[in-house]
């Protein structure tokens, strides 16, 4: 039910909502409340409206990080706002301001092809430019962390609008203060401080093969991108074609003493180290190799593409999609010793 067109004062209230064009999964799930925001200005009046104030709020983005496994019985925040200009430019960088609303992908191929380099390995990453600080997204050896100059917020705690400095985030692999408190900020944008002759990041596994497939031995960024391209198309599925979230575990850290104790009893397992003091285990490798990679119940399943995603067949519930989650972490736990942790936001 539409209850009133607020679009004067900067956002749209809608209420008892349907999300589940709203996440990637294709989760059924409702919103007691739905409001979109396309003027950050209006969020302190927007929560204090008399009928949500006491409400739980979810912040929610394009949904490519999410599990529905109920209805959400509070205030889904969505905010609207589109954008991206050059806030600064100096000899060695380019500070780039993006709204929160805008698409991650976009703003990836709009700086590539305005001639700013550095997030070419992160394209195709589905979802918002207000979401990608929450987890600190990465892909093929690059953490968006990297490149964050800062992060702008409403502060729900204080009620004030904030802008973080990158090193106030406290990134760390999916994983930031916007993770930890998630109640507490919504982002509305994203400044990113892009060098123009960026280093390439061409250690990640495959990078090279591709570019070498491709043909290219003196990569650009825009080869890397296509290179990026094709690898993410070959192995993900996409969640145009098939409900998922990407990788629905992280990959576990463990002290390198435990990792090479793990390893010289699995002594296939993939691993790789992140410091001195630790190592990352592919949580992918874990799952196929307790044979769930391809399982299906009902139609909830893990994809047969990649052991790390989740996927919905069709009309899966998100508790049916939980459940399967579950009965995956109880394999790993028993086989490896390892309880594995979701990579999406579960509500
Ligand atoms: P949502 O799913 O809507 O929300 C995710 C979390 O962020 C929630 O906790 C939500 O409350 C919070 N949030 C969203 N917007 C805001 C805001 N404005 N303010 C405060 N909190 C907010 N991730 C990677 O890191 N690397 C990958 O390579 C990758 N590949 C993927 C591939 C596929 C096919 C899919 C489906 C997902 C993939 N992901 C990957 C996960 C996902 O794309 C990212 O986590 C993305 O940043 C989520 O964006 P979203 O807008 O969809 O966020
Ligand atoms: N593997 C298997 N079986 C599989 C798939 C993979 O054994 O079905 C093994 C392979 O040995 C492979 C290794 O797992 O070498 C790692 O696989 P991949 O390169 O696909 O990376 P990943 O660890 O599974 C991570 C991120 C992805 C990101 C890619 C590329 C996490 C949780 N996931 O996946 O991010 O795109 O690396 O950098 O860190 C996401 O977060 O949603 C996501 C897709």
């Amino acid at each position: 039910m539409h209850v009133e067109n607020t679009e004067m004062d900067g956002y749209t209230l809608l209420e008892n909502v349907s999300l589940n064009a709203r996440n990637t999964l294709r989760v059924a799930a409702r919103a007691r409340w739905l409001a979109e925001v396309h003027d950050p200005q209006a969020l302190p009046k927007l929560l204090a409206t008399p009928a949500l104030q006491q409400l739980p709020v979810l912040v929610l983005g394009e949904g490519s990080n999410v599990l529905f496994t109920t209805d959400y019985p509070g205030l889904v925040v969505q905010i609207a706002t589109r954008g991206v200009e050059v806030r600064d430019t100096n000899n060695q960088t380019t500070q780039l301001h993006a709204a929160a609303g805008e698409h991650w992908d976009d703003l990836v191929r709009w700086s590539l092809s305005h001639g700013y380099p550095g997030l070419e390995n992160l394209i195709l990453i589905p979802g918002s430019v207000g979401a990608a600080p929450i987890q600190n997204i990465g892909a093929y050896g690059v953490e968006v962390a990297e490149y964050i100059h800062s992060v702008e917020a409403f502060d729900r705690q204080t009620e004030q609008a904030v802008e973080l400095s990158g090193a106030a985030c406290e990134f760390g692999y999916r994983d930031s203060c916007f993770k930890q408190q998630p109640d507490r900020w919504i982002v509305t944008a994203v400044n990113l401080n892009l060098l123009h002759e960026p280093g390439l990041h061409l250690e990640y596994a495959g990078l090279r093969t591709q570019l070498a497939r491709m043909g290219v031995s003196q990569p650009a960024p825009y080869h890397i991108a296509e290179a990026v391209l094709q690898l993410r198309t070959r192995k993900l599925p996409d969640p145009t074609l098939i409900g998922n979230a990407g990788s629905f575990f992280k990959n576990p850290l463990l002290p390198t003493q435990q990792a090479h104790e793990l390893q010289a009893e699995h002594p296939q397992i993939v691993l790789w180290p992140v410091a001195e003091e630790c190592m990352k285990i592919s949580a992918a490798w874990m799952i196929d190799a307790c044979g769930f990679k391809g399982l299906r119940e009902g139609d909830a399943g893990i994809s047969n593409r990649h052991a790390l995603v989740l996927v919905n067949h069709g009309k899966a519930s998100g508790a049916e999609l939980w459940a399967l989650a579950q009965r995956v972490r109880e394999g790993v736990q028993q086989r490896f010793g390892i309880w594995l942790e979701p990579e999406p936001r579960i509500l």
